[in-house]
């Protein structure tokens, strides 16, 4: 009896540490950057905190909004909605509407029908799924992204398995584009590389290129035969206005480059879990349009099948009705206006608070995004003392940032930096 029970024990000890060795070797994964900053805020019980760090709109009381456009645009669409599949290629409604932001209303390229276009999960599905577009099709190629950017673009290449490069973007002590780095780097790039170009509201740094710098990347990217590549996850967020923000756009597709581009509504219409984007590619014709769409669509069957619907008919509600797409630009101006006006309420606070240091970069910038210069070490100070959460790269994230707490914010900053 005793031997037998001894038996069972030696038995389940081998076939347990035999399952249990399957997942042995798998370490926790690190933090993500941006979405821990989140996790630390919530856990911190003080009534100061300030959440600067992830990339949402907030209102002036520091809260999520649903526009009012969505609201209406679900009300409509309550009852109606049957919960069949989306094609594979999503809401052709959706992306037609999508298409018309990005390429104009009166494009010639959506007349000729030139454009490859799918649904997408937001911007980051569209991102990834050209990444896998470019490895299945050039997969000798390349990636050549900006230094610094949105830390989730190297994973999503990384994990493409499409080799990354830099290009010089940012100029730490102007806090602007550093223009001439950037210029050498797509000139000394092979031809026919791969430029990852953030159309708008460049995050983290919310440093754009003018009209004018824009036009001479734009002659020599095609100088060079290279192929661009726009993320534009913040349409509407730089100007207010979505048809500006599209300019850089407008300028490459003026001197006939062929493009790809991602787009998201998570930003723009606040649509954020809703996972509703779109990846387009304009092609030589139609008929190429028609293959690579058919690629994209199957790069998309074996990993999600079809895209979500709900987000996608709330899109196609607002943008296919007039007075509902009225009401959407005046609260994507309304969004903008008031991230503006929280530039100019901080730079404000920080001199009124005696700060020495120059903060003419934070009404410079554009978008939801403050690059403010402050060290990782400032941070973990401004974190540690006074409660407030940001990434530690010195992004601060303006959508957070309200009447309530900029003089707070103004005052701790300084703290923090009056020793530099
Ligand atoms: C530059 C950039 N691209 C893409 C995205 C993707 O966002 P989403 O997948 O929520 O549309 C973000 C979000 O922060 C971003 O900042």
């Amino acid at each position: 009896m005793a031997l037998s029970r001894k038996l069972v024990q030696q038995r389940s000890s081998v076939f347990g540490s035999r399952s249990m060795s399957w997942w042995r070797s798998v370490e926790p994964a690190p933090k993500d950057p941006i979405l821990g900053v989140t996790e630390a805020f919530l856990a911190d019980p003080s009534p100061d905190k300030v959440n600067v760090g992830v990339g949402a709109y907030r209102d002036d009381n520091g809260k999520p909004v649903v526009l009012q456009c969505v609201r209406e645009a679900e009300r409509r669409i309550a009852g109606n909605l049957n919960m069949e599949y989306l094609p594979m290629g999503g809401s052709v409604k959706m992306v037609e509407e999508t298409l018309k932001l990005a390429y104009g209303e009166n494009s010639e390229h959506i007349k000729d029908n030139r454009i490859a276009a799918v649904q997408a999960l937001s911007g980051t599905g569209a991102c990834r799924l050209f990444a896998d577009f470019q490895k299945r099709f050039r997969p000798e190629s390349q990636i050549y992204i900006p230094v610094p950017t949105w830390a989730n673009h190297h994973n999503i290449w990384r994990d493409a398995h499409v080799p990354q490069k830099t290009f010089h973007y940012y100029h730490p002590e102007t806090k602007g584009l550093d223009f001439a780095g950037l210029v050498d780097d797509i000139k000394n790039a092979p031809n026919g590389s791969f430029f990852l170009l953030h159309a708008c509201a460049h995050n983290p740094t919310g440093v754009d290129p003018s009209e004018e710098q824009w036009k001479e990347i734009s002659k020599l990217i095609k100088e060079k035969g290279h192929f661009p590549f726009f993320d534009m996850a913040y349409q509407g967020f730089a100007s207010g206005d979505p048809e500006r923000d599209a300019k850089a756009i407008r300028i490459f597709l003026e001197d006939g480059h062929l493009i790809g581009i991602a787009q998201s509504y998570a930003k723009n219409m606040g649509l954020y879990g809703q996972r509703v984007g779109c990846l387009s590619v304009l092609c030589e014709d139609e008929k190429q349009a028609v293959a690579v769409k058919s690629q994209l669509q199957m790069l998309a069957r074996p990993m999600y099948s079809n895209p979500p619907v709900h987000g996608a008919l709330v899109v196609s509600t607002i943008l296919g009705d007039q007075e509902l797409k009225t009401l959407w630009l005046k609260e994507v101006k309304g969004m903008a206006d008031r991230i503006i006006g929280m530039r100019t309420a901080l730079r404000e606070n920080l001199e009124k608070v005696g700060s020495p240091l120059s903060w003419e970069h934070v009404t410079n910038q554009i978008g939801m995004f403050c690059y403010s210069g402050m060290t990782p070490e400032q941070v973990d100070r401004l974190t540690n003392e006074f409660h407030i959460y940001m990434t530690r790269n010195g992004r601060i994230s303006m959508a957070g940032v309200t009447t309530g707490n900029v003089g707070y914010l103004a005052n701790a900053i300084h703290e923090v930096t009056k020793s530099t």
